[in-house]
């Protein structure tokens, strides 16, 4: 499918939109990859789900950047988590005859038509960090190790209960439990949250079947611990209603796992807000998190947060241009992953970075000194 596609040059997006693109032929504004063409003439367009969470500003800035610096030209939209919005975005990348997509989706399945439509039209779709399900024609995905990340929430819950030591080694001076948990996952419709979910699963089942572990609330399925649309709102009504159900007879509540940095502090705020906390030491549950947001970075240096897990999105921008420049090039992507990203229809060859756990012990390494945020952001908790 990819090297037909490569070979398939220059088929113009008229054709394609009249469903001719199988006919091939030559034509100003044509899609997909030209071999030939400088930078200068080239499109790249990047589809993005939303600007509301942090990481996937930085993620835009990034990509653009990196590829206005090799001199491509940037088709960039932000979709704002609505999905007739990032359809349509596309449809316009593919009818303006953009060489190549890198599309971050809001659902990974509804994107059918439109990688159809690119498809026709020679042009080459690299999924950005989440995976483009259900549909063929996926050539490529860059994106994080999802499911460490859901091994590494775990662990970092279950240190932070002192289950585990510094080295994520069985404690020697572990409680016996039984340890109330509440646990908080992703947007269904967005393939990385079944894999972080499975990943925390998988860690924290010996704990459950042993009984150091215990979900009070009993809702221990995907389904009822999702979070529509990864909103902060949504997963702090839910903790409010998990307190107010579960909670409200002394029973207590020892750690929250939360698959995103924007829910940890939903859930935070709704744990302060029945007066618990408000730091780790005052007794504020133990609450996990993802993607290193400043304001979380924040918390965690003030002992609210307990973790976070942080994915340098400059390394994901710059591993998605790299495979876009392959590809344009007529080349095959370097791919580390070709068995894990089964979308249903293919497995999707992948390129997967490698991700860090941040803790209050190390938070001053991994996101300071590196230069990644100053201490002036850390302080105010604000870019
Ligand atoms: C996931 C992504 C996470 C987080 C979340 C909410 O797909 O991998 O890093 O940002 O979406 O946006």
């Amino acid at each position: 499918m990819y090297n037909r596609r490569i070979f398939m040059l220059g088929a113009t997006a008229t054709a394609a939109a009249l469903g001719l693109a199988a006919c091939g032929g030559e034509g100003a504004g044509s899609g997909g990859p030209d071999t030939d063409a400088a930078p200068s003439e080239q499109t790249v367009g990047v589809a993005m789900p939303t600007q509301t969470y942090e990481r996937w500003v930085a993620d835009g800035n990034n990509i653009k950047k990196g590829l206005e610096d090799k001199g491509f030209k940037v088709d960039m939209q932000y979709a704002e988590d609505d999905i007739p919005t990032q359809q349509q975005q596309i449809d316009q990348m593919v009818n303006s005859g953009v060489s190549v997509l890198l599309i971050a989706s809001i659902d990974g399945a509804s994107l059918s038509s439109q990688l159809d439509a690119a498809a026709a039209a020679n042009i080459p779709v690299i999924a950005y960090d989440r995976l483009l399900t259900d549909n063929e024609n996926v050539d490529f995905y860059v994106t994080f190790d999802n499911y460490k990340v859901g091994v590494n929430q775990a662990n970092a819950l279950m240190f932070g209960l002192g289950l585990l030591d510094e080295e994520f080694k069985p404690a020697g001076d572990a409680p016996k439990g039984p340890l109330n948990v509440e646990l908080f996952a992703g947007s269904l419709d967005d393939n990385n949250a079944h894999l972080f979910w499975q990943g925390a699963i998988d860690t924290l089942q010996p704990y459950f079947d042993d009984g150091t572990l215990v979900v009070l609330s009993k809702q221990i399925d995907i389904e009822q611990a999702a979070t529509q649309r990864w909103e902060q709102e949504t997963a702090q009504k839910r903790m409010e209603n998990l307190l107010t159900t579960h909670y409200n007879g002394g029973e207590e509540l020892a750690g929250v796992l939360s698959p995103a940095d924007p829910l940890s502090r939903g859930i935070i705020n709704a744990l302060q807000n029945a007066g618990l906390g408000p730091t780790i030491e005052e007794g504020l549950p133990v609450v996990t998190g993802q993607d290193a947001e400043i304001a979380s970075i924040k918390l965690i240096a003030d002992g609210v947060q307990s973790s976070t897990i942080f994915k340098d999105t400059r390394t994901l921008a710059d591993q998605a241009i790299l495979s876009a420049e392959s590809i344009l090039k007529g080349e095959e992507p370097e791919a580390n992953d070709t068995e894990t990203y089964d979308n249903g229809v293919k497995v999707v060859p992948s390129y997967l970075l490698p991700i860090q756990m941040v803790l209050e012990s190390n938070y001053q390494e991994i996101m300071v000194d590196s230069g990644y945020y100053t201490p002036e952001q850390v302080e105010s908790g604000q870019l």
